[in-house]
This record gives structure tokens, sequence and C-alpha cells, in this order.
């Protein structure tokens, strides 16, 4: 693992930025997987930034996103697609028909795992998965307790989640109780992956993740058995690891 830490959030951003955008350069057609979340928001700006300068051409660049909630339309305000389209579709030159995430409000859920999954594959695979972390260690929205070999599947948010995540909502009970998300195999299977966190609140599980017992416990402690991650944390992510 190479972990990169950085003097704050800006930097940090500016620095997972740089790192997508040499991937997509140095191969057009990259593959990338998103996350979304208040982590990679700053990571977006610098990369619609990129794009508008000409630094970054997206045009051939395919997507899949992590995750999106159960039983919300694609439209919904809190809607995973449309905080993807805020924070960066809509202000870069990628095609609409090149994006993907999983559809909440699919007729067959168990379907739209396995076609999720195929869709993947045909595409060649995840060139470069970018991801966040949740306080208990989830990735994408894989709970503690996932197994290392789920796939796309359907899951039950844990109620600490449900916590977090009520910020972008109303009030805790608008928050969807499931989602469908990429499983720890899926995201495992990602040639390259770079994991951000920033804040003091993250740096438990930062270190938990990093230098614990890799332990379905902590889903985000499978990473310690990828062969290609890059880390990046602010100071404060980072406070809490022996350096
Ligand atoms: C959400 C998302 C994750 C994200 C995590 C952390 O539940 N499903 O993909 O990494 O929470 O979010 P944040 O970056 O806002 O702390």
């Amino acid at each position: 693992m190479k972990i990169i830490i950085c003097k704050n959030y800006d930097e940090m951003s500016q620095t997972a930025a740089e790192i997508v955008a040499k991937q997509i350069n140095s191969n057009p057609h990259t593959v990338l997987g998103l996350a979304t979340g208040s982590t990679p928001v700053g990571m977006y700006k610098n990369l619609v930034k990129m794009n508008k300068e000409g630094k970054v051409d997206f045009s051939n660049v395919v997507t899949f996103n992590l995750d999106e909630y159960v039983g919300l339309d694609k439209d919904h305000p809190c809607s995973y697609h449309r905080f993807m389209d805020e924070n960066l579709f809509n202000h870069i030159n990628i095609k609409r028909e090149n994006i993907h995430l999983p559809n909440g409000t699919a007729p067959s859920l168990e379907e739209e795992c396995k076609t999720y999954e195929k869709m993947i594959a045909h595409a060649g695979g995840i060139d470069l998965q970018v991801l966040g972390i949740g306080h208990n260690g989830h990735i994408g929205f894989n709970e503690p307790g996932t197994p290392f070999h789920s796939l796309t599947h359907v899951v039950e948010l844990a109620q600490r989640t449900i916590e977090a995540n009520s910020r972008f909502f109303n009030s805790p009970d608008e928050v969807p109780r499931k989602a469908i998300s990429m499983g720890i195999k899926t995201i495992m299977q990602a040639r390259k992956i770079l994991l951000l966190a920033s804040g003091k609140d993250k740096a438990e599980i930062i270190s938990k993740a990093l230098h614990g017992p890799i332990t379905t416990d902590v889903p985000a402690s499978v990473l310690q058995l990828h062969p290609n991650v890059t880390v990046i944390l602010d100071e404060d992510a980072a406070s809490a690891l022996d350096r």
C-alpha cells in the first residue's frame, strides 16, 4: 500500500484528481469506479477544472459507481445518480451512455445486481476504483460482516450509516434502509484502488483498516490484500497511524 499524507482536504483532493487524470491520460478508455459521499467532492471539483482547462479528456472514459439507494429514482435530489450529475458528470465531457450506476428502482433488484456485474465485465473490468470509507469501515455500502467474496448485492444499511447519511436528507426517517452496492470482490477486482479519507473522525477507522487485522468486521481492511492500493489522507485522518 502506498500512503500519501497531505496537509489538508484541499491538498488531498488535488492529489487524488492528479492521480485520476494521470490514469485517464495514460489510457483515454479508462474504466473508472467512482464513489459518492463528502470525501471525493473536492477531487471531483479539481477534475472538472482540469477538464475545462483541457488537461483531462473524459470523452472515452467509462464510469461505474459503487452504489445507489434502493427506492430512490435517479432524479431524486438525494439519489447518488443526482449527486454524481451535480458534482461531476454535468460539468465534464463524458458521454451519457458511458455512465453507469445501479438502478435502485429496478423491478427486480436481484437481476439488476447481476446485470451490473455483467456490464462491468463487458467494459473490461475497472481500471481505477475510487473509494471513501465509512466510520465503521464500510467501503461502497459493504457494511461490517459482508463476506469478502461478495459481488454486487442488495444491502441493509447499518444504523450508523443511516445516521451519518441523514445529513443529506430532511430527517433520518427519509434515509432509505437498503442500497445496491458493488460487493467486496467487485471492488477487489479493480486493477488499482484509490482510497481517500479526511478528518479526525476517520482517524481511528483508517488506522484499523490499514494496520489492523484483516477481518470482515472492518470491510476496508481487505484492501491490505490488494496489490495496487494508494491511500490519500489529510493530516487529521492520518493522526492515529504509527508514523
Ligand atoms: C457512504 C457511501 C460510501 C462513502 C461513505 C463515506 O455511505 N456509500 O461510498 O465512502 O459513505 O462518506 P463520506 O465521504 O461522506 O464520509
